[in-house]
């Protein structure tokens, strides 16, 4: 069983590294896998509306967004840490989590989500709601903690004496690890719900046109 963890931070011993690495020590504990794939420091540019990827099936830049892709493919379940810039998750993780969604076609559902926030005072809640997004397109659940994920810090490290905010990574990564084993039981006895083909109708009725 395995969680793979992006950090959005450029900061490699950064606050959001504090949060993540609370989490990996609990996840060893727990028997579960962890990868850590830090992108806040590598050069992702955003979707550019292509289309490519519907023939591809991966995105048609060829950078981390598609080694990610094939890790995330392989993974039980997914969490996404982020410092908070301007009320916002930082913009390389949006542009690697758009193109990573859009361009990758395996099926999601019931892979186990988290998102995981870092800041120095405000924007926590936004970017929170910002990055569950992701999960609750297609089909993830969504773990939760004892309190909202987020974790405060400015200077690098100070999330170490944010206790409350590491217990809540603690427990999230518990949370998260009850959650994964217990769908892995349920997939054995009832399998993936069977899901509907999708009917887009972007809000457009024909018999308007
Ligand atoms: C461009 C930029 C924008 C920021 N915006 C916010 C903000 O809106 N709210 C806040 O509380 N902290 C803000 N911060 C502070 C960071 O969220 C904070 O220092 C965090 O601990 C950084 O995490 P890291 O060490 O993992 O990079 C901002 C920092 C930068 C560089």
């Amino acid at each position: 069983m395995k969680v793979l963890i992006i950090n959005g931070s450029p900061r490699t011993d950064g606050n959001t590294s504090v949060a993540v690495k609370e989490m990996v020590r609990t996840f060893d504990t727990e028997g579960i896998e962890t990868e850590v794939c830090q992108i806040g420091n590598k050069d992702i540019c955003g979707c550019i509306a292509c289309g490519k990827c519907a023939e591809l099936g991966r995105c048609v830049f060829n950078d981390e967004v598609n080694d990610i892709a094939a890790k995330f493919e392989a993974a039980d379940g997914l969490i996404v840490a982020s410092p908070v810039y301007y009320a916002s998750a930082n913009a390389t993780l949006i542009a690697c989590l758009d193109r990573l969604f859009y361009s990758s076609h395996f099926d999601k559902t019931m892979k186990v989500g988290a998102s995981v926030v870092v800041a120095r005072r405000g924007g926590c809640s936004s970017t929170f709601d910002e990055l569950n997004k992701y999960f609750t397109i297609c089909g993830m659940p969504v773990a939760s903690s004892t309190y909202w994920n987020s974790v405060y810090g400015r200077l690098q490290g100070e999330a170490a004496f944010d206790a409350e905010g590491l217990q809540t990574m603690r427990n999230l990564a518990k949370n998260m690890s009850f959650l994964m084993k217990s769908i892995a039981l349920g997939k054995e006895k009832y399998d993936l719900p069977k899901k509907e083909v999708w009917n887009p109708t972007h809000f457009v009725r024909d018999d308007l046109k």
